[in-house]
Parts: structure tokens; C-alpha cells; sequence
């Protein structure tokens, strides 16, 4: 999928790409800042899902658009449903970062208007699910991994397809767009006390996503 790709050859599947380390520490730091001030305004908690079971992660958003998930059901919303107020504005940290990470590759010109932040400790993990709350599956999932690594697995496009599992490390970033774009995918484990970022204990995911 592109120049960038053809220089970090993997046994991945077509459409997904695996920026080993793009992001430098400086940058890591920065945007592991920003996300606790957006948690500040929207902060972290366990969203539920319809029929009442728990997310083991905390989740919160920031952009025009959050993903949110309780007794309503799974959605995009432009407000916190907790609290009534609108999102935090995406950091301009996130969308520099991101424009980095994305030069080079077929997705450069992906625009967000959304982004699901994640935050794993140790023992937290996310079940394989699909991406599919979003307007368009033409546009891709993108993800930043702060803090601690963790297994990213990988999935076929049905939830009993045996995944593959991906060491996803501080500074990664993963797309997964093209024909992997509805692939299942989850995290099947947290290695605590191995974040490099002394600012953060645990891990930070952050998904951008075009909603609308
Ligand atoms: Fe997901």
C-alpha cells in the first residue's frame, strides 16, 4: 500500500500498514500531554455497552464527532453524553502528528473528525469487534499507541477467523483501511511497566476516524 510500505515489509494483510516507531519521543510526550488535558474537560470512564456489559478500558474523544457507547446503543455523537458538552477540539498536536505519520503513505490527505482515545492498563484488553459506526468504510482507521506496548491482534472478517497478533509499541501507528478496512481486530494484552514515557503508565490509544 504505497512507498511506505514497500520499505517496512511485513507478513500483514493488504490495506493494513504498521509505522514502526514514526513518532519520535518528544512527540510521544506531547501528545500523551494533551490527551490528559482533554481528559481534564471530558474525562476517562468505562462506557457500557447496550445490553449493560463494561468496556475493561476508559475511554473519552475529542474532534467535531466522539464515538460513545451505553444503553443507547454504539453511535457517534457531537457531545459528551455524560455531560451534555460538546467534545474537546482535537489538540493540534494530534492532527501535526498524524500529518506526519501519514506523508508517504496512500492515506496523506485522511482528515479526522473524530478521535476515540483509549486509555489500557495492566489486565485491560478489547475484544475482537469491527470498526462500523462510521458514514463511510471507504476512509481508514488510524491509530497512535502511546505508553505501554501491548498485542494488537489482527482478524479476518469473521469473528471466529484466527487472528494474528502485532506487537504495538510507544510512537506506532497502524492503519487499517483498503480492503482491511472491516477486519476484526482487538487487544489481547497490556505489558505493564513497559512504557518508555515517564509521563504516562499504561497505555494510550488514539483512533482517529472520519465519522461523517
Ligand atoms: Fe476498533
Amino acid at each position: 500500500m504505497g512507498p511506505i510500505a514497500d520499505l517496512f515489509p511485513t507478513d500483514l494483510p493488504s490495506g493494513t500498514v504498521h509505522l514502526k516507531s514514526i513518532l519520535v519521543a518528544g512527540v510521544q510526550v506531547r501528545l500523551a500531554k494533551a490527551t490528559q488535558k482533554v481528559a481534564k474537560t471530558a474525562e476517562f470512564s468505562h462506557a457500557r455497552t447496550k445490553s449493560g456489559g463494561v468496556y475493561s478500558a476508559e475511554m473519552t474523544n475529542c474532534g467535531a464527532y466522539g464515538w460513545w457507547s451505553d444503553a443507547e446503543g454504539y453511535r457517534y455523537t457531537e457531545i459528551d453524553p455524560r455531560s451534555g458538552a460538546p467534545w474537546p477540539q482535537m489538540p493540534k498536536s494530534f492532527t501535526e502528528a498524524l500529518k506526519v505519520a501519514l506523508s508517504g503513505t496512500t492515506v496523506a490527505d485522511f482528515k479526522p473528525d473524530a478521535c476515540l482515545i483509549n486509555h489500557y492498563v495492566a489486565g485491560t484488553k478489547m475484544g475482537l469487534h469491527q470498526d462500523k459506526d462510521e458514514a463511510d468504510f471507504a476512509r481508514p482507521i488510524v491509530t497512535v499507541s502511546l505508553g505501554a506496548a501491548a498485542d494488537f491482534l489482527i482478524g479476518g472478517f469473521d469473528r471466529s477467523d484466527k487472528p494474528t497478533s502485532v506487537l504495538v509499541e510507544s510512537g506506532d501507528v497502524f492503519i487499517m483501511g483498503g480492503e482491511s478496512r472491516m477486519r476484526f481486530h482487538g487487544i489481547r494484552k497490556i505489558y505493564s511497566g513497559s512504557s518508555p514515557l515517564p509521563c504516562l503508565e499504561g497505555r494510550l490509544s488514539l483512533t482517529f476516524r472520519k465519522a461523517t
